[in-house]
């Protein structure tokens, strides 16, 4: 669907915002608002915020030209990788070129279609076990039971590792410390404030990534000294050869697990926090669920054979994502000059995709800010077959995991995770809302915030 490359360099518009700052402030208030705004000015938006040119798309042809057809022209782009600076994070992520070709397909292994199957039963039994530790009428911090348990899903599966509590604890505690640093200091109002003024938040985050790094170097060391050689992630990292032959240093294999430990949890947890929440209190949405979970599962929890025939369960996780993608907005910049739909870009402007907005966009979806699982199924009663593109809607105008060769490596763990975690936890218990309206913040993922929830066990 890509345009011929156009030659005329038509000047997109967009807010002025404040001389200096431009919008900067608008967005650190409220950067969903921002997003969805900036739409009134067009499909191609041109601003600055924190000292950059930013050139937002939403139409959906102009997203895949710069994730899938057109990437080889573009890069992570220096506003991502000062967030990695910042963050203190490298890895497969935020690497680049042939060096990120090299970790990529190393780490890729770890993600076959035959080994997430075999994370399938952790999966199960891990919710299982976070359930049982529930008691009926009990009301939980929901974001923060479901970030324990994918990262223990996580570290049993990928990394062959029971997580003790307190290591666990030591992982969360990074994890929390990096979302509130980055909503308040860097999407926040503390990106108006020069970095080298010290924060309460900054020294927190500063002393939980040490921690963490300690815990990584002896979680390395304990794998080493195992003579384990399995063929589970953390084993392939500190024992593990590259293609071509080279050895994984120190400190690569430290970046890589940080990325994993912080990209493979905190990302389902939240997706996963959405969906329950939502459900609550959508009657039919449950009502249809619990129809397909009897059906398909009977009286026992569900396995990985099942998942086809789970189609009410994967719309849900869909829809979830749909309005609350958990990465709200992904950024690129061009190697060169370039022009995508008729607007030049040069290097140093940054390209944003604002996911978010093109996720609640009229022109793809009808009643867009509505939770309706059913747009993603077709056909009345019990045989629901989901349906990939419904409709004449562009490819683009849903991309919970981007797309294009970095697509979310942890696509299909996730996709797994999500519909096995919910239809064990829609079969053995209820979760009704006892916080009424979700306050969203961009922080690390698109924070819900405090998620109180009432067990009631079934
Ligand atoms: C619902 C859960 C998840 C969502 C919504 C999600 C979303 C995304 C998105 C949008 C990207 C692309 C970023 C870009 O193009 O700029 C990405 C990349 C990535 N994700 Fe996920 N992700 C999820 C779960 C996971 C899991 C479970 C893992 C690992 C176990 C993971 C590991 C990664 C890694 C390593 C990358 C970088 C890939 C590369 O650059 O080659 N993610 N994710």
């Amino acid at each position: 669907m890509s345009d011929p490359r156009p030659t005329s360099s038509a000047t997109a518009s967009g807010p002025r915002g404040l001389p200096l700052i431009g919008s900067t402030l608008s967005f650190a208030r409220d950067p969903l608002a921002l997003l969805e705004s900036n739409a009134e000015y067009g499909d191609v938006v041109r601003y600055e915020a924190f000292g950059r040119d930013l050139v937002a798309f939403y139409d959906p042809d102009h997203v895949e030209q710069v994730l899938v057809s057109r990437s080889d022209e573009f890069w992570r782009g220096e506003f991502e990788h000062e967030f990695s600076d910042v963050i203190d994070v490298e890895g497969v992520l935020f690497a680049e070129g042939e060096e990120w070709k090299r970790q990529r397909l190393m780490l890729q292994s770890a993600f076959t279609p035959d080994q997430i199957r075999s994370y399938a039963d952790a999966m199960v039994e891990e919710t299982v076990r976070a359930i049982d530790g529930w008691t009926d009428g009990e009301v939980v911090d929901l974001e923060e039971e479901l970030s324990a348990l994918t990262l223990t899903v996580l570290a049993r599966s990928l990394f062959d590792l029971e997580l003790d509590e307190d290591r666990g604890a030591r992982v969360r505690r990074w994890v929390h410390a990096m979302s509130e640093y980055t909503a308040r200091e860097v999407f926040g109002a503390g990106a108006l404030v020069p970095g080298w003024v010290p924060s309460r938040t900054a020294r927190r985050f500063e002393h939980a990534t040490a921690d963490v790094r300690s815990l990584v170097e002896q979680l390395v060391a304990e794998r080493r000294a195992s003579g384990a050689d399995g063929d589970d992630l953390l084993t392939l990292l500190s024992t593990g050869e590259y293609p071509d032959g080279t050895r994984p240093s120190s400190d690569e294999i430290g970046d890589q697990l940080m990325t994993f430990l912080l990209a493979g949890h905190e990302t389902t947890a939240t997706a996963l926090t959405y969906a329950c929440w939502l459900l609550a209190g959508d009657d039919e949405s449950r009502e249809r669920l619990e129809s397909e979970l009897e059906i398909v599962c009977g009286d026992r929890d569900p396995t990985m054979a099942d998942l086809p025939e789970l189609a009410v369960t994967e719309a849900i996780g869909r829809e979830a994502m749909r309005l609350y993608p958990p990465l709200p907005f992904l950024h690129r910049e061009p190697h060169e000059e370039t022009s995508i739909g008729g607007y030049r870009i040069s290097p140093g402007t940054t390209v944003q995709l604002p996911m978010y907005a093109i996720h609640r966009d009229e022109r793809w979806w009808d009643d867009p800010d509505e939770f309706r699982p059913d747009r993603w199924l077709e056909g009345e009663g019990a045989d629901l077959p989901l349906v990939a593109d419904p409709d004449d809607r562009p490819e683009y105008a849903y991309f919970p995991f981007g797309g294009g060769p970095r697509h979310c490596i942890g696509m299909r763990f996730a996709m797994t995770e999500l519909q096995l975690t919910l239809a064990t936890l829609a079969r053995r218990v209820d979760l009704e809302r006892v916080t009424d309206s979700i306050e969203t913040d961009v922080g690390i993922t698109l924070d819900p915030g405090l998620v109180e929830m009432r067990v009631r066990t079934k």
